[in-house]
């Protein structure tokens, strides 16, 4: 029990109801938290609960979609649909926007989310999570697809649910960061850690190595001397971690600092990153630099991307602000011709493993 501590909803009284929008959006965000009880509870009861395996259908992205993937779209879709606060949602696994109608009441806001983010980590039981964005809505009419089309600055709320030990919901409105953790018995999530901050500096890096012969040079050249540790021109040593599930890796970097890259690669050249921009680049963006750090492409800020559209792709670089910035350094320094790749001494003239 932890009566007297502050609840989800009390937090929302205090800090976002004060205007007819803010108690408008504070709603939405109880509803919101609503569906995400309603997945941690799917997702908890795994393959007991029918949540585990593959369905045979494919999403506008191309992937096989999961069980929980639609499970969780479903939840998300009917709390918002019967919510009557937002005026459309746009998802992850839906091609195409929608816009709720009668006998569904409108409301002032959209919703885009990602239901069930990392989902390649269900069925081995990893930490999965999901992710929401929230941006106005016209005043008037059924919105269209260029409505939700914002840059992330425009965000009036975002953030994520983390299915793992604890189911946990880390939440902006534009005024910090704050940290809820779900207590499954009551059902109340209770704030944790409030204003949360991102160790400005960190010695912990992720990123997918698999991906490395497709890198361009800036990230190479971070990351071979990140491998380098303290023989190498950081003179510190680091270290690694990939979880395959960015909600998982956003929280890590959150309690501890940490530097979190999907970068443009030229694995598959028609697309310029992994992560999508409108549910997974721009609500981590939101809260990472409410929580101090920085989000950026290497070369933008991402809240900065005009979208051009809803399941656009962007590189991301995000967490402690002094590696993210010296990254951006390194992609101007290399489109500036001016950079200076680091080789391993293992690997130059010299060196043991010369070819
Ligand atoms: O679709 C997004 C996502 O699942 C992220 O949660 C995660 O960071 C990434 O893809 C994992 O990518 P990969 O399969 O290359 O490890």
């Amino acid at each position: 029990m932890h009566l007297g501590r502050k609840t989800l909803s009390k937090f929302l009284i205090e800090n976002v109801s004060g205007s007819q929008d803010g108690a408008a959006l504070a709603a939405l965000l109880v509803d919101v938290a609503a569906a995400i009880k309603a997945i941690a509870a799917l997702s908890g009861k795994g393959a007991l609960g029918g949540a585990t395996g593959s369905l045979e259908t494919v999403n506008v992205q191309g992937e096989t979609q999961k069980r929980l993937d639609v499970l969780s779209n479903t939840a998300f879709v009917n709390t918002f649909e019967r919510g009557g606060l937002v005026a459309g949602v746009a998802s992850e696994e839906m091609d195409d926007p929608f816009p709720i109608k009668p006998p569904h009441t409108r409301g002032p806001f959209l919703a885009i989310f990602d239901p069930l983010d990392g989902s390649s980590n269900i069925d081995s039981n990893v930490s999965v999570g999901s992710i929401f964005s929230i941006l106005n809505a016209p005043e008037s009419g059924e919105p269209q697809t260029a409505d939700y089309l914002q840059p992330g600055l425009n965000q009036v709320a975002a953030g994520y649910a983390l299915y793992g030990p604890a189911t946990l919901l880390v939440l902006t409105v534009g005024k910090g960061t704050h940290v809820f953790t779900l207590d499954r018995e009551v059902g109340n999530f209770i704030l944790t850690s409030p204003n949360i901050q991102i160790p400005a500096d960190t010695s912990e890096f992720a990123i997918n190595t698999s991906n490395e012969r497709f890198w361009e040079p800036p990230i190479t050249r971070y990351v071979n001397e990140c491998k380098a540790g303290k023989t190498g021109p950081r003179e510190r040593d680091f270290n690694m971690r990939w979880i395959a599930s960015m909600v998982a890796e956003v929280h890590r970097i959150l309690m501890r600092g940490g530097i979190f890259m999907y970068p443009r690669d030229t694995k598959d050249v028609t697309k310029p990153g992994r992560l999508r921009l409108m549910y997974e680049a721009n609500p981590m963006g939101f809260i990472v630099e409410q929580a101090g750090g920085r989000a950026s492409t290497g070369r933008e800020r991402i809240m900065e991307i005009v979208p051009s559209e809803i399941h656009q792709r962007v590189p991301v670089i995000l967490g402690s602000r002094n590696e993210v910035d010296r990254l951006v350094r390194y992609h101007h320094e290399c489109d500036a011709g001016t950079d200076t790749p680091y080789e391993s001494p293992l690997f130059n003239e010299r060196g043991l493993y010369r070819s």
